[in-house]
């Protein structure tokens, strides 16, 4: 396998694809692995190499991209075979969602072998992540500030530095926790809106352009009125995210009863089997929630 990649990306699903292309684009050679080949084999035409296996793809390289579901698959794809195979000095970036238990695993996994992390959650989701412009919430060692710039300009259009590893992680948390109770609020007021026969077009052109309009709430509000879940996050994906919230806010001896409600709207979604739809797909589940009168 040619020695010109410098960076390994595992995992080519929604995230780490959009992740790869943009490396690509910036110049910067990629070896990317996925479980399903095929996945990976979809990069080739943007210039990826494919690695039939984690190792292989991190062999020589000096940043290791993880973007896979939770910190367990990251442990079971991640063993100490595929931090040797990293160049001396090679630093593993960890971009997935795994909340603090998970990163400090992680965090000590690495440190074990040796190698540097940096905990590197992303805020955005699919559209960002094709265009660039994440924004990347880094945490880990002040000495590797500069050397991940390059990697983090050409997926991100911001990165914030903030402190020892971990600090991205929660900081991670608290955005999606926004997310949360944003999605179960906005699913509740168009369930709202048709169930007292009020026009849900209404409700936008009332907060058309004031302080209570929101990006978000249109693109997510769309996919909801139209019963059409094309998937950026999907349901399953932001129940981990969700209960690792939880986790997180028990550690720190916070009851948050609304994320709780949407925790289980996300279970009655995959229970529905909307797991693989967008998380907007909540609203199936909230819609369906009829009281009897
Ligand atoms: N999508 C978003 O909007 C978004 C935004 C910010 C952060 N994130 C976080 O980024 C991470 C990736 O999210 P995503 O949306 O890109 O997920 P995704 O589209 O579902 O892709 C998941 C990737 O993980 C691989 N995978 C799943 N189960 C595996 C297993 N048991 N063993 C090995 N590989 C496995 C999949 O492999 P194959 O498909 O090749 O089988 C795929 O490459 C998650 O932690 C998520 O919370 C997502």
């Amino acid at each position: 396998m040619s020695s010109k990649a410098r960076v390994a990306v595992l995992g080519a699903g929604i995230m780490g694809s959009a992740v790869a292309r943009n490396l690509l684009r910036a110049g910067l050679g990629v070896r990317v692995w996925s479980r399903t080949r095929s996945r990976a084999e979809l990069l080739q035409r943007d210039g990826a190499q494919v690695a039939a296996s984690p190792a292989e793809a991190a062999q020589g390289v000096d940043f290791l991209i993880t973007l896979l579901p939770d910190a367990s698959v990251i442990e079971e794809v991640v063993g100490k075979d595929v931090l040797a195979s990293l160049a001396s000095g090679g630093v593993w970036l960890q971009m997935s969602t795994v909340g603090i238990a998970g990163c400090e695993r992680l965090r000590r996994i690495a440190a074990e072998s040796g190698v540097a992390y940096v905990d590197a959650p992303v805020l955005g989701t699919r559209q960002p992540a094709e265009e660039g412009t994440l924004v990347v919430l880094a945490s880990g060692p002040e000495e590797l500030r500069e050397r991940c710039r390059p990697i983090f300009e050409a997926i991100g259009s911001r990165t914030l530095w903030l402190g020892p590893a971990g600090m991205g992680s929660r900081l991670k948390l608290v955005t999606n926790n926004w997310i949360a109770g944003f999605l179960g609020a906005l699913a509740e007021t168009l369930a709202l809106a048709e169930a007292i026969a009020v026009d849900p077009a209404r409700f936008f052109e009332a907060i058309e352009g004031g302080p209570l309009d929101a990006p978000f709430a249109r693109v997510k509000g769309r996919m909801m009125l139209e019963r059409h879940f094309e998937t950026s996050f999907s349901v399953r994906l932001a129940l981990k995210d969700a209960r690792l919230i939880l986790e997180a806010a028990e550690a720190g001896g916070q009851r948050l009863k609304i994320t709780e409600v949407v925790r289980s709207r996300y279970e009655e979604a995959i229970a529905m089997g909307h797991g693989e739809k967008d998380m907007s797909a909540l609203f199936l589940a909230v819609a369906a929630d009829r009281c009897r009168r």
